[in-house]
Order: structure tokens, then sequence, then C-alpha cells
């Protein structure tokens, strides 16, 4: 599975040829009768490996049962749904008719082959910094392996004024940063294969890195620094011990990305456990170690809103070291007047994860103390752990919560007030005492996380625009009355 050693000069060969016959016209034609270029298989195994380091199967290839990468799943965005498309080589209705430089341009410019804007739902600004070697590669993985699947999609439509494809153009103007990686001569070689692998291909900041009122990623000092995913938070993972992974041991880290799962840690669940499941767990324990080595020496950041040190972070602790054992459970049993969230955690809760909150001693039921979801500054993982459960397959074993907050299950659903309570149970019990959840934000929660600005604001915009233009048209028809008033006289 080490995709760095397979042979790139065979990869610049390949792109040579196709960049021939594709961008070339004339060169191809100077030849009497064009030759069907030889598939090159050690590139098309590699393109596979990088498909797989870049999860590109995550968004277009829907889940439980799609054919490969035929689209049609649609990826939940505070402006609405954007259906990924399909990105087998169809020509009626994939990329059967893609050109390796559109191919490029789609992948690193975020432009379809028709010229139209791609949403950044679509990762061009993680893959924008893809070689040119490592797109031809993806380029032969999927014309060449990929089977195309002759199968439209539904359509994107979002409501006005994203609808504007044209508009990304203005936004890529200001957010798009259209270069290639280029290595860090100050560091060695494997941290700069680390930050190619996760900033390039694997997009850890895509979730990590908070984003400002427009959407984008925030530049600079907050890399990395933790963001709000749906109803998830995917945590700072900079080099801070405290409000980051600093306090992590390499190993930790490395068994995190292959396994979602460090005992007496943390645990991937939501956004985090499909990137391990589709992607992180099948690349080589090398370059697992490279992404490691990278987030080790990223800047740390601490404090601030979404670093995870806000206020009620307590002490010097890390999130991963909160808490301790309970003995509640033995000595509330039978009381009549107890805390309700203890009554929801004993009948929905203990029998997994025990009733002191230690769970099994071979961690397949993890505790709930020393466990980075309950000792944060916020309680978002915990709340989406409750309403979504885990669902993660590693290695072929599955590691299974249900989900509380399903409305399929009426046994086991529960309510915003009694996941309220639980939350606070937990977090008092368990976690970060400091962090108290409300109502509020259960329900922020359940129908689907907090919504930025652009999107709160979605709503008003037409009616503001229409304001406006009442506006300027009351503004133009005065200034005409007053020019005809002026002529009179
Ligand atoms: C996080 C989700 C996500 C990942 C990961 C992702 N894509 Fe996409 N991709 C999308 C979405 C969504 C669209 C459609 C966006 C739109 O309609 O504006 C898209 C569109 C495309 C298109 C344009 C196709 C067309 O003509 O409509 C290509 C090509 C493409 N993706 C290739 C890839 C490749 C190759 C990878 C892996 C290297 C990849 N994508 C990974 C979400 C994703
Ligand atoms: C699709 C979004 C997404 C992507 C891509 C992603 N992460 Fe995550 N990550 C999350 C979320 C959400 C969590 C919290 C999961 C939980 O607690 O169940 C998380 C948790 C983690 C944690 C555990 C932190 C803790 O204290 O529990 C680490 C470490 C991590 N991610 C590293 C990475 C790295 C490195 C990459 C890139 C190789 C990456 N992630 C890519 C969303 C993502
Ligand atoms: C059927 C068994 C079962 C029940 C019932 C159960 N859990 Fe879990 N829980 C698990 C498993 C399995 C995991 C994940 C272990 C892993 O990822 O390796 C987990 C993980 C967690 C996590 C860590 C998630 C993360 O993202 O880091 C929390 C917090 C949690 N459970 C809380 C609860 C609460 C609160 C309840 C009661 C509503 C509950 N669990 C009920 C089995 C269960």
């Amino acid at each position: 599975m080490n995709f760095r050693s397979l042979i790139p000069r065979s990869a610049a060969t390949l792109s040579l040829a196709l960049l021939g016959a594709c961008v070339c016209p004339g060169l191809a034609l100077a030849q009497e009768t064009p030759q069907p270029q030889p598939i090159d298989a050690a590139l098309v195994a590699r393109g596979r490996q990088l498909a797989v380091a870049a999860d590109c199967a995550a968004c277009h290839t829907t889940p439980k049962g799609g054919a490969p990468f035929a689209g049609g799943y649609a990826i939940e965005s505070p402006m609405g749904a954007i259906v990924a498309t399909n990105i087998t080589p169809s020509t009626t209705h994939g990329i059967g008719g893609y050109t390796l430089p559109e191919f490029q341009r789609a992948l690193r410019q975020g432009v379809r082959r028709d010229g139209t804007h791609l949403y950044p739902a679509m990762p061009y600004t993680a893959y924008t910094q893809l070689s040119d070697d490592d797109t031809a590669a993806l380029y032969a993985y999927f014309m060449h392996e990929v089977k195309p699947v002759d199968q439209p999609v539904a359509e994107t439509k979002l409501p006005f004024p994203f609808s504007v494809r044209a508009s990304m153009a203005v936004w890529n103007a200001l957010f798009l940063k259209d270069e290639r990686f280029r290595p860090d001569p100050g560091k060695s070689g494997q941290v700069n294969r680390g930050a190619y692998l996760g900033n390039a291909l694997a997009h850890c900041s895509t979730c990590h890195t908070p984003r400002n009122t427009l959407m984008a990623e925030e530049l600079g000092k907050p890399f990395l620094s933790g963001a709000n995913v749906g109803p998830w938070f995917a945590p700072n993972i900079t080099s801070d011990p405290r409000h980051g992974i600093g306090g992590w041991s390499d190993d930790e880290l490395v068994q995190y990305l292959r396994t979602g799962q460090v005992h007496g840690k943390a645990q991937a669940a939501g956004p985090m456990a499909e990137a391990i499941e589709h992607s992180l767990q099948y690349l080589p324990e090398s370059d697992l170690r490279a992404i490691v080595a990278y987030l080790k020496q990223t800047p740390p950041v601490s404090g601030g809103t979404a670093s995870g040190g806000g206020a009620a972070q307590g002490g010097g602790t890390a999130r991963h070291a909160f808490g301790e054992a309970s003995h509640d459970e033995v000595a509330l049993r039978g009381l009549k007047d107890v805390d309700p969230g203890w009554r929801v955690f004993s009948a929905s809760c203990a029998h997994c994860h025990q009733e002191n909150g230690t769970g099994t001693s071979n961690g397949e039921y993890p505790s709930l103390f020393h466990n980075s979801a309950t000792g944060g500054d916020r309680a978002d993982n915990l709340i989406a752990t409750i309403l979504h459960g885990v669902d993660r397959t590693v290695d072929g074993k599955p590691h299974f919560m249900p989900a509380f907050g399903d409305v399929a299950s009426f046994t086991d659903r529960l309510s915003d007030q009694e996941i309220t309570d639980l939350s606070n149970y937990v977090l008092t019990r368990y976690g970060n005492a400091a962090v108290k959840v409300s109502l509020e934000d259960v329900r922020i929660a359940r129908a689907g996380g907090p919504k930025p600005l652009l999107a709160t604001a979605q709503p008003f915009m037409v009616p503001a625009g229409v304001l406006v233009l009442l506006v300027l048209i009351a503004l133009v028809l005065r200034r005409r009355r007053a020019k005809r008033a002026r002529r009179t006289f």
C-alpha cells in the first residue's frame, strides 16, 4: 500500500502522453494513425491508492451499496443539500468525456468540464495542492479501472443567491489558494510527506479548521484549531498539549487514525469514523506516522472560541484526561428523588458503559471519563453521539452504539429534555462539569448543528435585495421629480 515507492517516472510518462493526446491535438493529428495509449497498470494502481487516501468514495459513492463513484449522495451543507456527481467514466452521465487537463481543473480549481463552478463541498481547496503526477495517476485510475455507470444523479438546487454558481468565481478569487504543494526545506522529509497527505489528500483541515462568515477556512493561526461539522465538532488537533493533541503519544495518534479507538482517550464517531472507515485505515503505517509527525510540529493553538479551550475548560486538564468512575448507580438505585439524567443513564446507557461509567475492560464499550467526548469545553460530540450513535467498521469488525435520536426507533428514542438531562449528568459525573447543556443546544444539534451567519441570512437576502432595489428606485424617482420640478421654474 505504499504509494510513495511506486515509480513516479511512469506517471510523468503517462501524463506527458495524455497531455500530448489532450492538450495538443495538433501533435496527435500529426501521427498517421493514432495508436491507443497502452494502459500503465502501475499508474492505475497508484491512482487507486491515492483515491483511497483522498477519500473520493466518501462523497461520490452512496453509503450502503451504491455503485462505486456513481454519485447521488446528498451532502448536507448549511446552504442546503449538494449532490455529489457521477464520476465514473460514463460518457453520458459521468466524467468519461473529461481530458486530463479538464480533470485537473475540476480537482484543483473547482471548475467543471462545461466551465461552470463547483461548490466547495467538493474539497478542491485541499486538492488544489495535488501534484501533476498524482492527478495524472488519479485520472488513469478513474478512466481505466472504475466501471462506467450510465446513471444520472439528482440536480443540486440551492436557494438563491447560492444557486448562482458563477458567484463561486468571486469566492475562489477571495479564498482559493490555487497553488501546488511546496515542501518546506526547513522540515524533514517525513513532516513534508505528512503535510502533503494531511492537507492535499486527506483534507483534514476541511473539517478541523474553523470557517469564516463566508464559509471559507480561516487562514493563518486558527489552522486545525477545531470546527463544527454539522452537529459534530472536529476538535483542535494542533500540537497544543492541553487544547490539541500534544498530550497524545505518536503511537496513540497512529492507532486513533488507523482504528478510531484509543482506550482512555477517544473514539471516532460521525464524520471522523467515516474518514477512518473508508480511507485512513487503509493507509500504510509509514503514511500515518508521517501525518502524526506533521501534526506534532504544527504551531500550538490554545484558547479562542473554536479551540477546545474556551472559558469552560477547567485548569490545565486536556479533554481526554477529565473525570473518574462514579458509584451513583448503586447509591441512587431505588431512591425517588433522583437526578432525572441519572434515570436516563441507568435505563439507556449503563448496560454498555457500566453503572459506574468505566465501560468494559476490553474497551469495546469505552469509559465515559478519560474520554475526549466528555472532557472538552463543549458538549457537541457527546450530544451528537447520543443522537446518532457510533457506526464504524475497521478491519471488517463493526463498532456500534445505537442512535438514540433516531425517529425510526420508538423504544430507544430520547426526547430533547431527556438528552439534556442525560448530557448534564454525564458531564457532571464523568466529564468537564463546567460545561452545561441547554435544551436549545440539543434542539440545534438535532436540527443538524449550528448554522453559520451566511446560511441564517439566506431567507432575508431576497427580501433585503428587493428592499434595496425599491429604495434605489425611490431615490431615482425622487431625483427625476426634483429635476422636473427645477425645470418648471
Ligand atoms: C467531501 C466530499 C467530496 C469528496 C471527498 C470528493 N468530492 Fe468530488 N465532488 C463533490 C461534490 C459535492 C461535487 C459536486 C459539486 C457541485 O455540484 O458543485 C463533486 C464534483 C466532482 C467532480 C465534477 C464532476 C462533474 O462534472 O460534475 C469531479 C471530477 C470530482 N468531484 C472528482 C473527485 C475526485 C477525483 C475525488 C477524490 C480525489 C473527489 N471528487 C472527492 C464532493 C466530494
Ligand atoms: C469529514 C470531517 C473530518 C475529516 C476529513 C477529518 N476529521 Fe478528524 N475528526 C472529525 C470529528 C467530527 C472528530 C470528533 C469525533 C468524535 O469525537 O467522535 C474528529 C476527531 C479527530 C481526532 C481525535 C481528537 C480527540 O481529542 O478526540 C483526531 C486526532 C483527528 N480527528 C485527526 C484527524 C486527521 C489527522 C485528519 C486528516 C488525516 C482528520 N482528522 C480528518 C472530523 C474530521
Ligand atoms: C449497545 C451498547 C451501548 C449503549 C446502550 C450505549 N453506548 Fe455509548 N458507546 C458504545 C460503543 C460501542 C461506543 C464506541 C466504541 C468505539 O468507538 O470503539 C460508544 C461510544 C460512546 C461515547 C464516545 C463517543 C465519541 O465520539 O467519542 C460516548 C460519549 C457514549 N458512548 C455515551 C453513551 C451514552 C450517554 C449512552 C446512553 C444514551 C450510551 N453511550 C449508550 C456502546 C453503547
